[in-house]
C-alpha cells in the first residue's frame, strides 16, 4: 500500500525554517531574547516530538528554561494512552493561568496525541481559555506558521484535522542529551489493538526512507552520540508500506555497518511480527543491544483475542524461546494491561502465570483505562476499580520480586557498561547502562560520562544494579 505514504515537500520545511527566522526577527526590534519551557508526557515519541519542536524554537532564537513563571512560551506536549495521564496535563494546563496572570503575553501552547481527540480540543477550546495554540502531531511540521498566526494575532489557533499523517524530513533538532539519542524510524501504527487510541491519533504506519536514517545515524555517530534508540509504535513492520524490499532486520544491519562504538536500541517491537530473522541479526550485529522489549499485554488467550493481538500465549512464548536460543544473555522486558474488559480471576492467573514462566527483567504494567472511541470502550467492563486494583497490585509485586531475582544473578559479575549520566547523590554519583539496559548505579569521575568501562557489580535491588569501577 505504498500509495498512503504522504511526504511533506521540503520546501515547505524549508519555508518553515524561514518562519523561525520571521519570527526571530520581530523579537529581536524588543531586543529581548525570549525563552520557551516544553513539557512533554507520555512515551518516546514524544521525547523525539519534543526535541522538533525544541529544533523550530531555537531557530525562532529562544532559549530554555525550565521555569514557568519565565516562559516567554510554553508548549505542553501531551499523551493520550490512558486516561491518568490526560489528568495531569489538564491539571498542569490549569495551573498555567496563574503564570499567565502574572506575564500576559506568555504564548500557551498544547499539542500532541490528547489534542489529536475532538472531544479534548473542544474542553480546551471551551474550558482553557489562556490556551492559545492548539496542534495535533500530524501538524507539528508546521509549528512555526501556526505560532506566526498567533503572534500576529490571529486568535486563538487550532490545527487538529483528522489526517493520515504524513513523513516531514530535515526538521531542526535540538536533542536533550549528549549520549543517548531517540531516532524515528516510522510514525503511526496500523494494529488496532482494541484498547489503544494511538491508531487513531497518530495515523497509519508510515516509513522513513532508509537513506534518511541512515544520514541521521551517522550524524549521531560523528556527534558522539553512543546509544541509539529506533524508534516506532510497532518498529517489526518497518519497510512494509514502502516501494522496496527493506525490513527492519535489514535497516539494523545498515546502522550497525557505520563505524564506531556505539550501541543500537529498539522499540516497540510487536510480539505477531517479531521474526527469527530479526533475532538472527540482533545476535550477529555486534551494535545491537541484547534487548527485547515484548509487549504481552496478557497472558490468556481469550483476552489476546479480544484486544486483537494477533498471537496466542503459546506462539510469544515460542518466539522469545527463539530468541533467547540466539541471545542467551538476552534482557527482555513487557508491557502488561490488567483489568482488560471483563477479564476474569483466572484469565488474570494466566498472565501470572506467564510471567513466572518467562521471567521478565522488568515489566510496565497498566490498570485498563477506558479510551473514547476504541472497540473495547464499548465492550462490558463487569469488574470494580478495587478489584482490579487488587490484580495490579498482586502482579506489581510479581514483577518486582523477579525483577530483583534476576539483579540478584548480576552480583559479582563483570560487564562492559556504557556511563550516561550524574545522579546527584554522592555515594554512587554516576548512573550508567548494561548492554541489555539495565541501570547500574557507580562512583567515578564525571569525565567518563559518554564512555563504555568495565565494572564488577557489587550489589543489586529490584530497580538497579550497584558496581565498582575495574582499574580504577
Ligand atoms: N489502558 C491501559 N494501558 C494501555 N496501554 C495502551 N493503551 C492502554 C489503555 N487503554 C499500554 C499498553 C502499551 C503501553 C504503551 O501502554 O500496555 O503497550
Ligand atoms: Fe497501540 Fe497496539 Fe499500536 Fe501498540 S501496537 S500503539 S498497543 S494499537
Amino acid at each position: 500500500m505504498p500509495a498512503i505514504r504522504k511526504t511533506i515537500d521540503e520546501a515547505e520545511i524549508q519555508r518553515q525554517i524561514e518562519l523561525c527566522s520571521r519570527i526571530r526577527a520581530m523579537k529581536n526590534t524588543d531586543g529581548q531574547a525570549g525563552l520557551a519551557l516544553v513539557d512533554t508526557y507520555g512515551c518516546q515519541q514524544n521525547e523525539a516530538d519534543s526535541e522538533k519542536i525544541r529544533g523550530y524554537l531555537a531557530e525562532m532564537g529562544y532559549g530554555f528554561t525550565q521555569d514557568e513563571f519565565a516562559a516567554d512560551i510554553i508548549v505542553v506536549n501531551t499523551c493520550a494512552v490512558r486516561e491518568h495521564a490526560e489528568m495531569r496535563v489538564l491539571g498542569n494546563v490549569g495551573a498555567l493561568n496563574h503564570t499567565k496572570k502574572a506575564k500576559p503575553e506568555q504564548i500557551i501552547c498544547v499539542c500532541g496525541c490528547m489534542v489529536q481527540q475532538e472531544h479534548m480540543t473542544e474542553k480546551i477550546r471551551r474550558s482553557y481559555p489562556i490556551v492559545d495554540l492548539v496542534f495535533g502531531p500530524h501538524e507539528l511540521w508546521r509549528f512555526p506558521e501556526l505560532l506566526l498566526r498567533v503572534i500576529e494575532k490571529h486568535g486563538r489557533v487550532f490545527a487538529t484535522e483528522k489526517d493520515e499523517g504524513a513523513v516531514a524530513e530535515n526538521i531542526p533538532l535540538r536533542r536533550d542529551g549528549k549520549v543517548k539519542a531517540w531516532l524515528s524510524i516510522m510514525y503511526g501504527c496500523n494494529n488496532f489493538c482494541t484498547y489503544c487510541i494511538v491508531p487513531y491519533v497518530r495515523g497509519r504506519e508510515r516509513s522513513r526512507q532508509p537513506e534518511d536514517i541512515l544520514r541521521e545515524a551517522e550524524q549521531l555517530v560523528a556527534e558522539g552520540y553512543k546509544d541509539i534508540t529506533l524508534l516506532g509504535q510497532n518498529v517489526n513492520s518497518y519497510g512494509k508500506d514502502l516501494d522496496r524490499e527493506i525490513d527492519f532486520a535489514d535497516l539494523i544491519r545498515m546502522i550497525n555497518a557505520i563505524p564506531g562504538e556505539f550501541l543500537i536500541r529498539f522499540m516497540t517491537s510487536h510480539p505477531k511480527d517479531a521474526t527469527e530473522k530479526l533475532f538472527r541479526t540482533m545476535a550477529e550485529c555486534e551494535k545491537c543491544a541484547h534487548h527485547l522489549h515484548l509487549p504481552v499485554q496478557s497472558g490468556n488467550d481469550r483476552i489476546l483475542r479480544a484486544m486483537n493481538r494477533n498471537y496466542d500465549h503459546a506462539a510469544y512464548l515460542k518466539k522469545l524461546e527463539t530468541a533467547r536460543r540466539l541471545m542467551p544473555d538476552l534482557v527482555v522486558t513487557t508491557d502488561i494491561i490488567v483489568g482488560f474488559p471483563g477479564e476474569t480471576e483466572e484469565e488474570f492467573e494466566d498472565t501470572i502465570r506467564l510471567c513466572e514462566q518467562v521471567r521478565y527483567d522488568a515489566m510496565f504494567t497498566f490498570i485498563y483505562s477506558k479510551r473514547n472511541g476504541t472497540p473495547a470502550a464499548s465492550m462490558p467492563d463487569p469488574y470494580s476499580r478495587e478489584e482490579k486494583q487488587r490484580h495490579f497490585d498482586r502482579l506489581t509485586e510479581t514483577a518486582n520480586r523477579i525483577s530483583g531475582e534476576k539483579h540478584r544473578e548480576y552480583e559479582g559479575k563483570s560487564l562492559r557498561v556504557l556511563v550516561d549520566g550524574e545522579t546527584g547523590r554522592e555515594e554512587y554519583n554516576l548512573s550508567s547502562r548494561t548492554n541489555g539496559g539495565r541501570l547500574v548505579h557507580l562512583k567515578g569521575d564525571p569525565s567518563l560520562i559518554g564512555q563504555f568501562v568495565d565494572v564488577q557489580i557489587t550489589a543489586s535491588n529490584t530497580w538497579a544494579l550497584y558496581g565498582e569501577m575495574k582499574n580504577g
